[in-house]
């Protein structure tokens, strides 16, 4: 018998507790539809503004040995496309749509929390501040700011909802940011957003590999993982089980997710690997997951989510 992998999320149920991430190749209908058909269970869609944008100049993403670096600019439709699309892909598919809010005011994240209240959309992840905006600052670093914006917003959604949130590397600041998420009613959050600002270089050349900001990106991909599974481990045992954890930064195999859900993660998200390795990543990952876990004799998640053993 096949292990069972199925999830929920903020209530909602999830066949398999692996599906795509918020940003590559979910910006439009086609791209989307391509997530649809695959073994996602779930369909993530790009976060989105209230205007559309193109992002930043290209080249603006580039594969790395071991991941990625990218600073898109959050290009985008605006949010509007995004409803329309919800419709489109629930009436067909009627997979878990999640939608991704990235306002860049306060005023622009009301506006669309209160339009995708009406819509398809089954979750909400809000994602206060991308790493790759130019001029805009990461939200998630500066817990007063979070704090401003989460009461807003949860006042709001009437939506299931969580928060995507950059990687962390100081432990004073994890309980920084636990303390302002437990105050409002947040049903989860993701770790990790990509690696702020590195630096890839062609030595060939002599250039930086992307345009923007003289060359800085968000890093994704192998890099990633360990800061992920750390972030995920840490929010897990300060939630208390009370607010989810999704994890997702540089899963490429069922032995990556396993770690992400003995580290406490509901799910478990895939970003760079889906780009270099096209939408078939979502079955390979589920069933080499399948696979561990029936030689571990596991049959379901809870089995040993969150069960990291002490040294
Ligand atoms: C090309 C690209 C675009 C991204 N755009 C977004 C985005 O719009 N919203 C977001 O929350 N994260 C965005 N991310 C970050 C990913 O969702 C993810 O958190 C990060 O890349 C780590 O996962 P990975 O190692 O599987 O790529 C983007 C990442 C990449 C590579």
């Amino acid at each position: 018998m096949k292990a069972d992998i199925s999830t929920k999320i903020a209530g909602v149920k999830f066949d398999a507790c692996i599906f795509n991430t918020s940003g590559p190749a979910d910006v439009t209908l086609a791209e989307l539809e391509i997530i649809a058909r695959s073994k996602s269970p779930a369909i993530t869609m790009k976060s989105c503004t209230l205007e559309p944008r193109a992002g930043n100049p290209e080249p603006r993403y580039a594969d790395l040995e071991y991941g990625s670096i990218n600073s898109m600019g959050l290009p985008n439709l605006g949010y509007k496309a995004y409803i329309e699309f919800a419709a489109v892909l629930k009436r067909k598919y009627k997979k878990p749509i999640i939608a991704s809010i990235c306002g860049m005011t306060l005023e622009d994240d009301i506006i669309m929390f209160n339009a995708f209240n009406n819509s398809q959309v089954d979750i909400i992840e809000f994602n206060p501040g991308s790493p790759n905006t130019i001029g805009k600052a990461i939200v998630g670093y500066d817990a007063k700011e979070m704090d401003r914006l989460l009461k807003a917003v949860s006042k709001v959604c009437k939506k299931p909802w969580g928060i995507k949130l950059p990687p962390y590397f100081d432990l004073v600041h994890f309980d920084e940011i636990a303390k302002v998420i437990k105050k409002y009613p947040v049903n989860f959050v993701t770790c990790i957003n990509s690696l702020g600002n590195g630096l890839a270089i062609d030595p060939a050349t002599e250039q930086p590999l992307i345009k923007p900001k003289g060359g800085l990106g968000g890093i994704g991909g192998r890099y990633a993982k360990f800061t992920a599974l750390a972030n995920v481990r840490r929010f897990y045992e300060l939630f208390d089980r009370k607010i989810q954890v999704i994890g997702v930064g540089g899963v490429y195999s069922g032995t990556d997710a396993f770690e992400f859900i003995l580290a406490g993660a509901s799910a478990v998200q895939i970003g760079t690997a889906f780009l270099q390795k096209g939408p078939g990543i979502f079955n390979k990952v589920q069933t080499e997951l399948q696979t561990l876990m029936a030689k571990k004799g596991y049959i379901k998640l809870s089995n040993f989510r969150g069960k990291l053993k002490i040294l």
